[in-house]
């Protein structure tokens, strides 16, 4: 079977909550960051399914031996926040794995041309392939930044059928970018919007992630 990018827009109501109180204009930056927080911690739970490494073997209770299930701690397990709007989930990720190793990548693209530059790049030079990596970026507008963090962690030996991303606002042009370029993706989102408008911003998105987390 072709594999396919899918996209996972979880129904959880506390993610439709913090979506709006995100995407209202007159929601203050620390409060619009507490949003990013919780978008982060409830997107890394719905993306964790069926994708941390599991052990199986069996605990002693009081009462009993019994089967028990625990995350496989020699799996490599990492969260990449794109600065600087991924950092505003990092915190939520980090409360769900905080074993997990953190690689800062910062990306930035130019207002006019929509060109992306790297102006920070923690990766290590190689990565063990059965890294799980998940991504973090809340705007996924034209998808050139994903795009280029994913060509950074797949040269470095990723496995992009091993990564998760979570936005919080994803549209078409990047999904349909990303899908072309790495069919095997699994993304999950808060929302799938209409478009971009001629900036590249996302309509009705949430405005500039970076700037409403960091009060700039
Ligand atoms: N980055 C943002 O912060 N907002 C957008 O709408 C698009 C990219």
């Amino acid at each position: 079977m072709a594999l396919q990018l899918r996209v996972y827009v979880p129904p959880h109501p506390l993610i439709k909550h913090w979506l709006a109180v995100a995407r209202d204009a007159a929601t203050p930056s620390v409060l619009f960051k507490s949003a990013m927080t919780e978008l982060g911690r409830w997107l890394t739970y719905e993306a964790t399914r069926e994708w941390l490494p599991t052990i199986e073997t069996t605990v002693q209770t009081p009462l009993a031996e019994c089967a028990a299930t625990f995350i496989n701690p020699e799996v490599p397990l990492v969260v990449v926040p794109i600065l600087r709007a991924g950092l505003g989930l990092l915190d939520g990720a980090q409360t769900l794995l905080p074993l997990a190793s953190i690689y800062h990548i910062g990306l930035v693209r130019d207002e006019k041309s929509l060109e992306v530059s790297c102006y920070l790049n923690k990766l290590p030079e190689r990565l063990d392939p059965q890294t799980r990596v998940l991504i973090c970026d809340p705007m996924l507008a034209t998808g050139g930044t994903m795009m280029r963090a994913i060509a950074e962690l797949t040269q470095r030996g990723v496995d992009p059928a091993l990564m998760r991303i979570i936005s919080v606002v994803a549209a078409p042009p990047a999904l349909q970018q990303l899908s072309v370029a790495y069919p095997g993706l699994i993304i999950y989102t808060a929302m799938i919007d209409e478009g971009l408008n001629s900036h590249g911003y996302i309509v009705p998105g949430l405005g500039d992630a970076g700037d409403r987390t960091f009060g700039t």
